[in-house]
């Protein structure tokens, strides 16, 4: 799959087998992750890695929409030393994400709304912020791979030159 293929099929997807991903593909996947670029190279991004069925059900409880990480093989928290802006760690999160989905990963990043408990469960200090939770494992496809949403036609979505200043797309 090339780049551009892996990056518009990627989908958000929350049903998984329980087959563990082999240590050279979760390897790849964090590497993608730690290429992102960040500001002045700062690099404020750390991950953790959680594969243990506990500590994905501990970190279940710190999110709203947060089951489906039980049920993912293993789980990367991607998270923001103080000082990291949320895009430094949105970047590294879709390196992995993309990476993954190449060699048949898939994927869907898991908001912690309770802080506290994410830190608690990672035990990673107060200063850091746990930016996201990646759900990582091989899609089962008895489920779509995704909720099927939309987005915004190419059109709508871009202006040229002025804001609101739309043309067909490929015109
Ligand atoms: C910042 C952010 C937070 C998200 N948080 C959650 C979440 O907590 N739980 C969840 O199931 N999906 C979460 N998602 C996934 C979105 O629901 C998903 O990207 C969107 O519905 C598009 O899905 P699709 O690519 O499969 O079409 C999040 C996505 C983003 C970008």
């Amino acid at each position: 799959m090339d780049a551009y293929r892996a990056i518009i099929s990627k989908r958000d997807t929350r049903h998984f087998l329980p087959d563990p991903l082999p240590g050279d593909v979760l390897t790849r996947v964090l590497q993608a992750g730690r290429m992102a670029g960040s500001s002045k190279n700062s690099q404020p991004v750390r991950m953790v890695v959680v594969e243990s069925a506990e500590g994905r059900a501990r970190l279940a409880t710190c999110g709203d929409y947060a089951a489906h990480l039980e049920a993912a093989p293993a789980a990367v928290a991607v998270v923001l030393l103080p000082g990291g802006s949320g895009f430094d760690a949105g970047r590294a999160a879709q390196n992995l994400m993309v990476a993954a989905w190449a060699m048949g990963v898939a994927s869907c990043p898991v908001a912690m709304h309770r802080q506290e408990c994410a830190r608690a469960a990672l035990g990673i200090p107060e200063e850091c912020t746990v930016a996201m939770v990646i759900a990582l494992g091989y899609p089962d496809l008895k489920h779509p791979l995704s909720q099927g949403r939309q987005r915004l036609p190419l059109d709508e979505l871009v202006s040229w030159e002025q804001w609101g200043n739309h043309r067909p797309a490929g015109v």
